[in-house]
């Protein structure tokens, strides 16, 4: 019998041996290859062996027939290279081989569980290319250690305990039509995105569905809640969010909401700048309100005078600016100001948390019928807007061994249709980037189409989209689920379900 002592593995035996994954992960990586025009075979290998080798946990044996063959120096080149590689391996499985046959195995196992983790990440990416890059440079970066992350920021991070697996069931119920078996969805894991997206006709179960997954996640996991609610219907007895979450239900203007809205993560002149540039945009997107060019610039001149000069700063100090802008000027009021005196005609916010502890805090926020729809859409835009500020301003949330991503907040919109279409560039910064930094939005809106008018494409982002019964148009959907999803015909409780980098959407019996 030979020990590692005796027969010791050289790095010449390991140039001239020979390595394969799997049939199964040489599919997976030709697609990344052809995506992303790679010349060869060897680099999406690496990437993939290197991919696996961030994750902490040993990659299972794989099973399946065997792949093609790429040879020692071709895979891990030659001298230091070479031997860089095969340290890291070592150093993952956390002891040296037995021998070439073990090496191997090992080389193997990491190639294929690199090969599934990139695989859903260029089918999350839709086949794009610089999409594909932005997911790999998102997962791969290493996660702090508990002790780093909790020095460096402070205490709205969620510590690592945070970060544990959140695989949620889809609906009460969570079964496929088709096979029986249990769907799930893995919320934080891996390159997945968390954002979900429900829709469906007027009673097919949206909220039911969302309110029993959101209800599992905060069982999973302590994380905040803020939670747009235009039907008021959040709090009932069926669904019990409130109680789910312990959160706050507040009705802006009765109960003003105490938040430092126009809250400045950097006072920098830049920070300024960019922070009153957004703002600008934020209120510029109010349906009628009636901001031209010119009025954008004044507006963006003003907020950026309000914010320099006021800490904390209020809508009515912008408003205040604005007029003493036009007063200069000479110009005669208009339909910007009109409209930032209407806003101010609420109290909507009151200054008196920071974001930082608002967000820590779960929130209900009704914003029924009875309300002007300025009101409505405002307190959406300015929230979305610095929630979006503030988690771009911490550093990226901490993720387990496996790379499951702590949960710092989740945003929920329901009957979001009420604001689709109005392109809010806090809403829009949320689902694009926020996943990163521990956010997650889910959005109900009862027309899947509702969806299509985001210029981001807000669907294409979502880890999870579940669609019940509607008769509305539903090419947006389509595009997602595939041409057998036929949403007019699905039966009560069911819906079609497309999880994040699985192939195909599935027919789901999500209550009964
Ligand atoms: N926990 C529950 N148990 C039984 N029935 C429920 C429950 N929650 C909702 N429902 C019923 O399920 C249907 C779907 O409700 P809901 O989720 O509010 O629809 P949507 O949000 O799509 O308009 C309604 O008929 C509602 O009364
Ligand atoms: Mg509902």
């Amino acid at each position: 019998m030979t020990t590692p002592e005796d027969a010791p593995l050289h790095l010449d035996q390991i140039a001239s041996a020979t390595f394969r994954a799997t049939d199964e992960a040489d599919g997976r990586l030709r697609r990344l290859k052809d995506i992303l025009g790679f010349g060869n075979h060897n680099i999406p290998a690496r990437l993939a062996i290197a991919r696996s080798l961030a994750v902490a946990d040993p990659p299972a044996a794989p099973s399946g027939d065997a792949g093609m063959v790429i040879r020692g120096q071709n895979l891990f080149g030659t001298g230091t290279d070479a031997a860089t590689w095969v340290s890291l391996v070592v150093e993952h499985a956390g002891r040296a081989p037995r021998d070439l046959v073990e090496f191997q195995a090992w080389v193997r196992a990491h190639w294929a569980r690199g090969a599934a983790i990139l695989g859903g990440l260029v089918d999350e990416a839709e086949g794009n290319s610089d999409e594909v890059w932005r997911l790999i440079a998102e997962t791969a970066v290493p996660a702090a250690s508990p002790a780093v992350a909790e020095a460096g920021a402070g205490p709205a991070s969620p510590d690592a305990a945070h970060a544990v697996p959140v695989v949620l069931t889809v609906g009460e119920v969570g079964e496929d039509a088709l096979t029986g078996s249990r769907v799930t969805w893995p919320l934080n894991g891996p390159g997945r995105s968390p954002h979900a997206a429900f829709m469906g006709g007027v009673g097919s179960g949206k909220t039911r569905t969302l309110a029993f997954m959101l209800r599992a996640l905060r069982e999973r996991t302590p994380v905040p809640l803020i939670a747009f609610d235009f039907k008021g219907d959040m709090t009932d007895d069926k669904f019990r969010l409130d109680r789910a979450f312990a959160a706050t239900v507040l009705s802006p203007p009765h109960a003003p909401i105490p938040l430092d809205v126009l809250w400045l993560a950097d006072r920098s002149p830049t920070g300024v700048t960019l922070a009153a540039q957004r703002l600008r945009d934020s209120l510029a997107t109010l349906k009628g309100a009636g901001f031209g060019a010119v009025q954008k610039g004044l507006l963006g001149d003003a907020a950026e005078r309000a914010l320099r000069a006021h800490s904390p700063c209020r809508l009515a100090d912008v408003r205040d600016a604005l007029r003493q802008t036009y007063a200069q000027q000479g110009r005669r009021e208009d339909g910007a100001v009109t409209t930032l005196d209407d806003l101010c005609r609420f109290d909507l916010f009151r200054p008196e948390q920071p974001p930082e502890a608002f967000f820590r805090q779960s929130w209900i926020i009704r914003l029924t019928a009875d309300l002007p729809e300025l009101v409505r859409v405002s307190v959406v835009t300015l929230l979305t807007d610095v929630l979006d500020r503030y988690l771009n301003s911490l550093p990226d949330a901490a993720t387990d061994g496996a790379g499951n991503r702590a949960l710092r907040i989740v945003c929920v919109i329901d009957e979001a249709h009420r604001i689709l279409g109005n392109r809010l560039p806090g809403l829009s910064g949320l689902i694009r980037l926020s996943r990163s930094k521990g956010g997650a939005v889910m959005l109900i809106s009862q027309g899947p189409d509702d969806f299509s008018g985001e210029e981001d494409e807000f669907l294409n982002e979502m880890g999870l989209v579940v669609a019940f019964r509607t008769n509305a148009d539903a090419r947006a959907v389509r595009r997602i689920l595939g041409p057998g999803a036929n949403l007019a015909m699905l039966e009560n409780g069911q819906a079609w379900v497309k999880v994040g980098g699985e192939a195909t959407a599935r027919r789901v019996i999500a209550w009964r």
